[in-house]
């Protein structure tokens, strides 16, 4: 095993859910605002100029602007992307993932599913939750569930708010998640407060390349075009600190590389949370 990428400071990271999680972009979380991050999608896609970006971004702020909930077409968009580029990265990750969801048992809550490219490998046996932002994913999802025979509770919500009970989760699952969700030390203490104690949370991630290196400096780069294209994607960010800053009791990683420009660089393994952890 390699050491993990990109090691970070621990001070660098803060724990506990953030109080700038307001709002969603869900279309089901009626008179909901957008979140921070997607605002700053929505800016970015419609004010060309760094200047008027500034403006735009204080005059809603300042305002409480709400910019169109739906993000519509880059929504369904990305769903329709992933719906099938998911085949290819299926492909690519299968056997590490397998390996990943060997032994689900009990509740199993999977955030930002998408358009269920996990389903398939899950045992039936399961109570299967998940946690989808994007509405637009989850007829896809939904199709798929039903195709397989699996008895799906999807909710549309995010990740940094999950409306279950504290340690009523058995197993939590994130894959290709935590690179974009917008509030990541906010996720990371959502995930570990709903897992019982002794439970584990499952993350297969691209992250950030090493420091010092050409990729990371391009994933830098990169990164406001990648943000707005890739539905608020970030290349560089730094997963393994923040998962070491989130209070599980043990971390087994592993790091390993795909054939893919920008975001090659990804960790497999699990976060298990201490079992006298509350
Ligand atoms: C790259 S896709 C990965 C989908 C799926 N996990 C997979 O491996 O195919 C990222 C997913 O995370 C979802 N997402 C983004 N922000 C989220 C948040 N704050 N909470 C939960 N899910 C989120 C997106 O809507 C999208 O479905």
């Amino acid at each position: 095993m390699r050491p993990p990428l990109a090691p970070a400071p621990k001070a660098a990271i803060t724990g506990g859910p953030s109080p700038a999680i307001r709002h969603c972009r869900c279309s089901a979380m009626a008179g909901t605002y957008l979140c921070p991050a997607d605002a700053v999608s929505y800016i970015e896609m419609r004010a060309p100029l760094p200047t008027a970006k500034l403006l735009f971004g204080v005059i809603m702020e300042r305002h409480q602007i709400r910019p169109p909930r739906h993000a519509g077409w880059r929504d369904r968009f990305f769903a329709w992307c992933l719906e099938r580029a998911g085949r290819k990265s299926n492909s690519l990750l299968a056997d590490r993932k397998r390996l990943l969801f060997a032994n689900l048992h009990g509740t199993v809550l999977e955030i930002g599913p998408g358009t269920g490219a996990n389903l398939p490998l899950y045992p039936k046996t399961i109570r299967w939750i998940g946690i989808e932002p994007n509405p637009y994913m989850h007829d896809y999802l939904r199709n798929r569930a039903a195709a397989l025979g699996i008895t799906v509770d999807l909710r549309c919500g995010i990740a940094e708010q999950v409306d279950l009970p504290s340690q009523s989760v058995d197993t939590a699952i994130s894959t290709h998640v935590l690179c974009s969700v917008a509030d990541l030390p906010g996720v990371l203490a959502e995930v570990h407060r709903v897992l019982r104690p002794g439970g584990r949370f499952l993350f297969l991630e691209h992250v950030a390349a090493p420091h010092g290196t050409w990729l990371r400096r391009l994933q830098r780069w990169v990164r406001p075009l990648w943000h707005v294209v890739a539905a608020g994607c970030r290349p560089d960010r730094d997963i393994p600190a923040a998962l070491s800053a989130a209070g599980f009791e043990r971390i087994d990683l592993d790091c390993f590389r795909i054939p893919v420009p920008v975001i090659s660089p990804h960790i497999v393994g699990m976060a298990v949370k201490a079992l006298n952890s509350h």
